[in-house]
């Protein structure tokens, strides 16, 4: 079945209506022979207690460990029925019904106490960059290119999740992307395996925390690697669209982010809803069964996105919900999110003997390891008391100003237009996103109240003196009425009734400008025209934002522009115009703050772009690590494109701070090395400005000739955060070995091959000059 009803206020009414039949005494059930079972005994190992569980369980029960329900999908008598009759595994909270842990605790009660086994529910949610501190979008937070923030975020979005009640989050996002039409772009880290897989890891830690008992403590919630795998290759950047990605690619781009989080101990991966090169990413053995488990080993168990195993129907590859069941796990899908084909069809399936019981055992065998290994059959309730202070704490807020801060990405700026000055007496601040504080959320909200969102207008206002004057204006609408375009409310599916740019409304902000001493303009996209479901097919400003910049800048006056968006814009006549840009992102409930901190100079601008953005969308996908054609060309043409040049508008690591840097010539301790040495490369910087300033230092590298496929013009290898005093110099050294110039062959073997090699350490992936190195037997 495939899940469509929708009746919120169900569940609740579904725990009053519960009966108190005591079948089972949550881990302390003595059996008959006045013992505790194994399985009961936290002293136990994990595996003996999961193979006690197993093996006392019925058919029914262990399929029901396989499907992960939503409330509104059943009545609400079927639905209690069904935890006591244990054929519920966990519950997917798509809609707002948790924000706290009372109801989770009334429905782990019934399945605890008033099923047979009293195997705990596992409740899972997407804290995708935070619960209810909402942090900038993964891709904003990626651009900081400090692992170790995301750590410190998702520990956040843990916390608060984890007082709420959920025990599983389905994040991290590691997919990797090239396509900025894909409105999932927002939700990943961009598009380097190097950088997306610190991230990964970093995410994991910070979800599920570093556990000394093998546990995931009262803090901390168990991450999902998602969406496993290919998703972000969509044909057209069209969500959910086919991919065709060749071994080569898949294993040296899209594995490796999933290959660290397995690596980092992630509890659990979600298969992805597309087509990968020939068969969905739900039905695909290869994927799922021989490189996850059979490769890498993964211990935890895979869940499906939303009805993706239902959806093999509308693919194509199974007839009906007992073929798309039984392919979808005979490939390696453990549980099912949402549609019930595993649940309806399955035990008939056993029984005719077209699916092996064992199959069946080994993945109720994976989910019962997580389940106890998370602690939840020795602590199944969560303290209803914590949520009540969990929420928003000052820590939280501090680390959400840090993060949307860090995630700043500055492309532009002319000498003296930033920072702005604390003494400015007269800014004008026009744009639709000026005091439209719900849009700078970004794209999962989870449980953001629209009252916890401070305006960019409010943030502004905050750094100027007492007696300066801060005059406001729309300018225009977002998106306007009549494209047939919506945005929807906060927390409200509800579409948002536009007010269309009125008569005059540019006019009048651009003369407002006139009378300023600075002029904001804050442009950007609606913060649910990124993520999932959400791609566009032009990478423009929404409505008549281009218009009013025009207009604007068309004044004569320096135009500062901040963009709130949750993808890479083309935006080429910006560039040329403004006079300075800040990529913003959509920043979080925190982002005002934190991004006027960086406009007034009191935090650096540090980000780097972690994507590359092009001049047009005629050049996606575009990214810096393709490989070279055997016709590479030379200059911004290349020989590509008779109207356009080829090269991007800015390039992937590109960002400015507000002093300069200057590189020296990049120095190695040897010319050659071998297996076991170290090359060590060296660059001196210098910040040439009058500011301190944080630069980013990237070390690239290429491998010239390559037997088993070619290598990219550059890979990221290394990067640092240097932070320098006006004048101030010093050696940054990076360390390679022979094992990181290596790549993956096609079977998955790590190729480490004698042979040339060239390394640069520079500003970003389109500048620096290399020297040569040699790898040799
Ligand atoms: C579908 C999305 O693709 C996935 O990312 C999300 O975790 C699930 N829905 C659950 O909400």
């Amino acid at each position: 079945m495939k899940f469509a009803a929708s009746i919120a206020g169900l569940a609740l009414a579904l725990v009053a209506n519960a009966e108190p039949v005591m079948v089972h005494d949550a881990g302390n059930d003595l059996n008959k022979n006045g013992k505790l079972d194994v399985y009961e005994d936290p002293a136990q190992p994990v595996s003996r207690r999961v193979a006690d569980l197993l093996g006392q369980m019925k058919l029914d029960e262990k399929i029901g460990q396989l499907w992960q329900g939503h409330m509104m999908a059943d009545s609400e008598q079927v639905f209690a029925d069904r935890l006591r009759q244990g054929e519920v595994s966990s519950f997917l909270d798509g809609s707002s019904l948790i924000e706290t842990p009372v109801m989770r605790n009334k429905l782990q009660h019934i399945a605890v106490e008033q099923s047979r086994l009293g195997i705990p529910l596992i409740f899972g949610h997407d804290s995708i960059h935070g619960f209810r501190t909402i942090f900038p979008i993964p891709l904003a937070q990626a651009c900081a290119w400090e692992p170790e923030l995301f750590e410190r975020t998702q520990a956040i979005a843990a916390r608060e999740s984890a007082a709420a009640g959920i025990d599983w989050t389905f994040a991290p996002m590691v997919d990797l992307a090239r396509d900025p039409r894909w409105g999932r772009i927002a939700e990943g880290f961009g598009e380097d395996p190097y950088l997306g897989a610190l991230d990964a890891v970093a995410c994991v830690r910070g979800f599920q925390g570093i556990p000394q008992s093998g546990t995931v403590d009262s803090n901390h919630v168990a991450a999902c690697l998602k969406h496993y795998v290919g998703y972000g290759a969509a044909e057209g950047g069209r969500d959910y669209n086919t991919t065709e990605i060749s071994e080569y690619t898949l294993r040296n781009f899209y594995l490796p982010q999933f290959k660290a989080g397995v690596d980092a101990g992630a509890w659990t991966v979600m298969s992805a809803f597309n087509c990968l090169s020939g068969m969905p990413a739900s039905a695909n053995r290869h994927t799922l069964t021989e490189i996850l488990r059979d490769e890498w080993h993964f211990p935890g168990y895979v869940i499906s996105d939303w009805d993706a195993v239902y959806e093999l129907i509308p693919h194509g590859v199974a007839a009906d919900e007992a073929g798309a069941a039984r392919l979808a796990l005979t490939a390696g899908v453990d549980m099912e999110m949402v549609s019930s084909n595993y649940l309806d069809t399955l035990k008939a399936q056993v029984k005719q003997g077209t699916v092996p019981e064992s199959v069946v055992d080994e993945a109720v065998r994976r989910v019962l390891t997580v389940k106890f290994a998370m602690g939840l059959f020795d602590n199944p309730y969560v303290d209803e008391a914590r949520c009540q202070t969990a929420y928003l704490r000052p820590d939280a807020l501090a680390l959400a100003r840090e993060a949307a801060a860090k995630s700043c990405v500055l492309l532009k700026y002319e000498n003296g237009v930033l920072p702005i000055s604390k003494q400015a007496k007269k800014v004008v601040l026009i744009g639709p996103l000026a005091e439209d504080a719900a849009e700078l959320v970004g794209c999962w909200s989870s449980r953001a109240h629209a009252g916890d969102i401070g305006s960019f207008a409010v943030g502004l206002r905050e750094k100027l003196a007492a007696d300066a004057q801060m005059i406001v204006a729309r300018g225009c609408s977002i998106i306007e009425p009549d494209s047939g375009k919506t945005r929807r409310q906060l927390g409200d599916p509800t579409p948002i009734i536009e007010q269309a740019t009125g008569t005059n409304e540019i006019a009048q902000a651009a003369a407002l400008a006139g009378t300023a001493d600075v002029v904001i303009l804050a442009l950007g996209e609606p913060r649910d025209w990124s993520g999932e479901s959400s791609s566009r097919s032009d990478l423009g400003l929404p409505g008549r934002q281009q218009e009013l910049f025009d207009v604007v800048a068309g004044t004569g006056k320096p135009v500062i522009v901040v963009l709130f968006n949750g993808r890479p814009l083309a935006l080429p006549r910006i560039q040329e115009k403004a006079a300075a840009i800040l990529e913003a992102w959509h920043p979080g409930i925190q982002g005002a703050n934190g991004v006027a901190d960086v406009l007034f100079g009191d935090v650096d601008p540090a980000g780097r772009l972690t994507t590359t953005f092009p001049r047009s969308i005629g050049q996606v996908p575009i990214h810096y690590n393709h490989f070279n054609t055997g016709r590479p060309g030379t200059g911004e043409y290349k020989g590509q494109y008779v109207d356009g040049p080829s090269t991007p508008l800015y390039p992937f690591g590109f960002g400015l701070a507000y002093t300069t840097f200057e590189y020296g010539p990049v120095a190695l301790n040897v010319p050659t090395i071998k297996a076991g040495d170290i090359l060590t490369a060296k660059v001196n910087l210098k910040n040439t400005g009058t500011r301190a300033g944080t630069e980013v230092a990237q070390l690239y590298i290429r491998d010239v000739a390559a037997f088993a496929g070619p290598r990219p013009v550059r890979e990221l290898k290394g990067f640092q955060k240097v932070l320098l005093q006006p004048g101030e110099s010093r050696d940054v050294t990076f360390t390679l070995s022979d094992k990181e110039l290596g790549y993956c062959d096609t079977k998955g073997n790590w190729l480490v091959e004698p042979g040339k090699f060239q390394v640069w350490i520079c500003r970003d992936s389109a500048s620096g000059q290399p020297v040569d190195f040699e790898l040799v037997k």
